[in-house]
Formats: C-alpha cells, sequence, structure tokens
C-alpha cells in the first residue's frame, strides 16, 4: 500500500535578489512499511524535504498525499494534528527542551499525543534505546550521543506510522550508531515507514531503497550501489 505520494514537488527561498531551489520537481512514492534512506551532499535539499512531508512547511509547487489525502492543504491546525498524530521526527540539531529531563521530554510527545500510560510507555522507549539509567537526567548532563538518543526514544515513543529521522548517527559513535539504526529497521516489523536521511554512502547500505538527492532533484533511487549490508558488516 502506498503511503506516501511526492508529485512534483518544489521548494524555493526568495533571498532578496537570488531564489534558492532547494528543491525543483521531486516525485517520488513510499510504501507503508518501506524503509528509505534520503542520501545527498549538504545542500542538497534532504530537511527541506523531510520538512515538507512532515508537514512542518508548505512547497512552492507540487502536491505530499499521505493515505490519499493532500497534507499541503491543511490548514495550520490540521498540519498540527497531523504531525502529533502521523509523524515522530528525529531532528537534525535534536531540539530537546532544556528544562525538562530525559522523561519529560519524550513524556511530554507521548501526552501532546494523548497516549495512555505515556509514562510507562516513555520508560519504554527510553530503555530501548538504552538510556533507562539516565531517565531524569537534563540534557546539559546527557552527552551529545545520549540526547541523540532521546530525540529517538522520542520519535518512537508515540508508534507513529511514519518516522522522518534527520542524520540520526550524526553526533553518536560509531556502535551507539549501528545501535539505534538496527532500532530503525526494527520498525519494519510493526509496518512503521522510516525515511533516513544522510550523507553517508555506506549507511545508505543499511536498506534495500535508496533516493539520492543532488541540487534539489532525484538522481537516483533503487537499491543501494555497493550492494546492500547487514549492520553488523557495516563500516563508516
Ligand atoms: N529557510 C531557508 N531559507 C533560505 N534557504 C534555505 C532555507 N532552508 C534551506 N535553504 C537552502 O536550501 C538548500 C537545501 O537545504 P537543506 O537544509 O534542505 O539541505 P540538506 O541536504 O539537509 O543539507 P545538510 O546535509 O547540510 O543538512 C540549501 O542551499 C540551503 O541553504
Ligand atoms: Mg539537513
Amino acid at each position: 500500500m502506498v503511503l506516501l505520494e511526492i508529485e512534483h514537488v518544489s521548494k524555493h527561498y526568495k533571498m532578496g535578489e537570488i531564489t534558492v531551489r532547494a528543491l525543483d520537481s521531486v516525485s517520488l512514492n513510499i510504501e507503508q512499511g518501506e524503509t528509505v534512506v534520503l542520501l545527498g551532499p549538504s545542500g542538497s535539499g534532504k530537511t527541506t524535504l523531510l520538512n515538507l512531508v512532515g508537514a512542518l512547511d508548505r512547497p512552492t509547487e507540487g502536491l505530499i498525499r499521505f493515505n490519499n489525502a493532500d497534507i499541503t492543504r491543511y490548514s495550520r491546525q490540521k498540519q498540527f494534528s497531523f504531525r502529533r498524530r502521523a509523524i515522530g521526527f528525529i531532528f537534525q540539531t535534536f531540539n530537546l527542551f532544556p528544562t525538562l529531563s530525559a522523561l519529560e521530554n519524550v513524556q511530554y510527545v507521548a501526552d501532546l499525543a494523548q497516549m495512555k500510560k505515556s509514562k510507562q510507555k516513555s520508560i519504554e522507549a527510553l530503555t530501548s534505546v538504552g538510556l533507562e539509567e539516565r531517565m531524569h537526567h537534563f540534557p546539559h548532563q546527557l552527552s551529545g550521543g545520549e540526547q541523540q538518543r532521546v530525540a529517538i526514544a522520542r520519535a518512537l515513543v508515540k508508534k507513529a506510522p511514519l518516522i522522518l529521522a534527520d542524520e540520526p548517527t550524526g553526533e553518536l559513535d560509531f556502535r551507539t550508531g549501528k545501535q539505534i539504526l538496527q532500532l530503525l529497521l526494527e520498525q519494519q516489523n510493526n509496518n512503521t515507514t522510516v525515511i533516513l536521511v544522510t550523507h553517508n554512502r555506506e549507511i545508505a547500505r543499511i536498506t534495500d531503497r535508496v533516493v539520492e538527492l543532488h541540487s534539489g532533484k532525484i538522481a537516483e533511487d533503487g537499491s543501494p550501489k555497493n550492494g546492500k549490508v547487514p549492520i553488523e558488516e557495516l563500516r563508516w
């Protein structure tokens, strides 16, 4: 079943005299339960595309359907409830609330989604990323990698149908990075769709489908160039 239909999506930013074409007529379908890596160099439009799919922003042209509904026409209120219900975000900069503990950061999102037993579910999500010992710490008491794991727990806690992960391993050491990739891949078992952004071609090898962006356009869409590898064998 197709979950996402991205049709001729462009995003242009007007900066005084110049127009930056961050995305230029991108078309793409993504199936429910698929794990897709979005690969591309810095500035190629990866974050811009995630922001549009997550209804944080609107395209200049084109449309995006999620379960057949055009999310680009949603009102602000509908965008908000769509994000709350359907999207687990892992931002490139983690965006934790500095005055909330790790547990409170996760539970905040669970409460927004009106989940029952939100505290219990938040503890489970933090445990799944190996932070059960750290959940009462504030972000400034956590290393960069631990903060990133809180951000990942926050994205997983809702069990949203779509996870948008922007360079989730950027701040992590190799071993922790592999655990997080494993966790994201396992979301396939719940039929969760994951879009994983990276600029690293080796990391892209964890999945069957790599979509490559160059200067806001899709340059490739297919299996990883050097073949898929099990996470244990991954080196970067
Ligand atoms: N709010 C904005 N206003 C103006 N230009 C922007 C804005 N956001 C992004 N851009 C520009 O759009 C292009 C794509 O940016 P984007 O953040 O999507 O790249 P990216 O692929 O995520 O890069 P990175 O790997 O460095 O995170 C860049 O040239 C960037 O400077
Ligand atoms: Mg980016």
